[in-house]
């Protein structure tokens, strides 16, 4: 792999809270991963080819912690609901026409070509639970060159005749889907027990068997909804909090890297287990407003050590754009302070990168930041269609960048490889 040189005004973060800017300085890439960021080429790289980006900014790819691909096609719609209501009137009768590959080629070509013209280069994505339209959205994300993780979604109750597996067959089309994904070089699969109420507790435990046999990461929602949670407790009677039927099924941090969605009403005990088994948080700000789940009190998770990322939840969500789940944390984390608990000051804009950056690349190994030894995940923003009389800072200019653009960059880099 050729080693280069990206120039241009570089920004990441290396701790939370804190930007690192870099005026009118070189990035390099060595086999891959990033070689460290300098105002000056040094001499041993002299010489490299250097793709100059002028006055634009270059960023870490941002990190979609949590989106349903299947999902996408109708965001913005049936947004007057709460969450149960919402899965039954409109994610679950969508998510069923994913057993026609035809649809679920072309769902997914639509998808898979936002999120590459995105600022998003790595994610973590629900298919649904048809096994040969998840492969169809794996292939089309190997070949876009964006390393995902992607989840075959199991279901085998509390859902219509549609869209439900038998436990047996939900647990045979895992296995063998989970044979088949070894075909594919930077797409990962994840065990994807949509959530509590959709997953019997045989199933669960023999998702816990496979993700043991397999080494294989998982995906779920956790503690998103107060009405949920009350049907979950009845559901689970021998539970003493929501996490602990992921954790009984050996499905909940540990030795098996874990993302849990929303984490809105996580309590004490459920936080500890999270912390102690390093489970990731993926903080869906958007998605929480929308299906009026509430506001998460992120700013206390990032203050307990949690490791807390950023997902749009499309269709949740109605955005793809991670600088726009940005926002959506710092805003709603103002109301939280505003009207919830004034202990604890919103989240700022450093904050907020470091989630959508460092904080969420952290499942996928050293990504997110450009420290050495970094895999080489770059996006350009443009920002010169934002004008202004303003003399901005580039910190400034990030600010207007994340409030302002439409989250396009005019290229993008994932491991070291130019997408666009
Ligand atoms: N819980 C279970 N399924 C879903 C889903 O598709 N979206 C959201 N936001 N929550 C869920
Ligand atoms: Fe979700």
């Amino acid at each position: 792999m050729q080693t280069f040189a990206l120039k241009g005004n570089v920004i990441y973060t290396a701790h939370r809270g804190k930007l690192e800017l870099y005026p009118q300085s070189y990035l390099v890439c060595e086999a891959g991963k990033v070689a460290g960021v300098f105002r000056q080429l040094p001499d041993r790289w002299q010489g490299i080819p250097v793709e100059d980006h002028g006055d634009k900014l270059i960023l870490p790819g941002l990190i979609d912690l949590h989106v349903h691909a299947s999902q996408y096609a109708y965001r913005g719609l049936g947004m007057d609901m709460e969450l149960l209501d919402w899965l039954e009137c409109n994610a679950f009768p969508e998510e069923s026409r994913f057993a026609d590959l035809g649809y679920a080629e072309r769902a997914y070509a639509i998808f898979t070509d936002a999120l590459l013209h995105s600022a998003t280069t790595r994610a973590c994505i629900f298919a649904t639970l048809h096994r040969p339209a998840t492969l169809e959205l794996m292939k089309q994300l190997e070949n876009a060159g964006l390393p995902c993780y992607v989840g075959k979604v199991n279901m085998d109750r509390n859902s219509p005749d549609t869209l439900r597996e038998t436990t047996g067959q939900s647990l045979s089309e895992t296995r063998y889907w989970l044979e088949e994904s070894k075909a594919f070089s930077k797409v990962k699969p994840m065990l994807t027990p949509r959530f509590i109420p959709s997953c019997t507790d045989e199933l669960m435990a023999g998702l816990g068997s496979l993700q043991r046999e397999f080494g294989a990461a998982m995906q779920s929602h956790l503690s998103e909804n107060l009405s949920e949670i009350r049907w979950v407790s009845e559901l689970c009677p021998n539970t003493r909090f929501y996490g602990e039927a992921y954790a009984q099924a050996g499905l909940f941090g540990g030795s098996c890297p874990t993302v849990m969605a929303h984490c809105v009403w996580s309590g004490e005990e459920e936080r500890a287990l999270m912390k102690k088994n390093g489970v990731f948080i993926a903080h869906c700000p958007q998605s929480n407003i929308n299906v009026s789940s509430g506001i998460a009190p992120i700013k206390n998770y990032l203050d307990e050590g949690q490791k807390v990322g950023l997902g749009s939840d499309v269709a949740g969500g109605a955005h793809l754009s991670i600088f726009r789940a940005m926002t959506d944390a710092i805003q709603s984390s103002k109301l939280r302070w505003r009207l919830v608990d004034q202990e604890t000051p919103a989240l700022t804009l450093p904050d907020a990168f470091y989630m959508a950056t460092k904080g969420g690349g952290e499942f996928f190994g050293k990504v997110g930041s450009f420290e050495p030894g970094y895999e080489f995940d770059a996006v350009v923003m443009d920002d010169s269609s934002l004008p202004t009389t303003r003399d901005c800072t580039l910190e400034e200019r990030l600010e207007r960048v994340v409030y302002l653009s439409d989250g396009s960059p005019c290229a993008k880099y994932a491991a070291g490889r130019r997408l666009f």
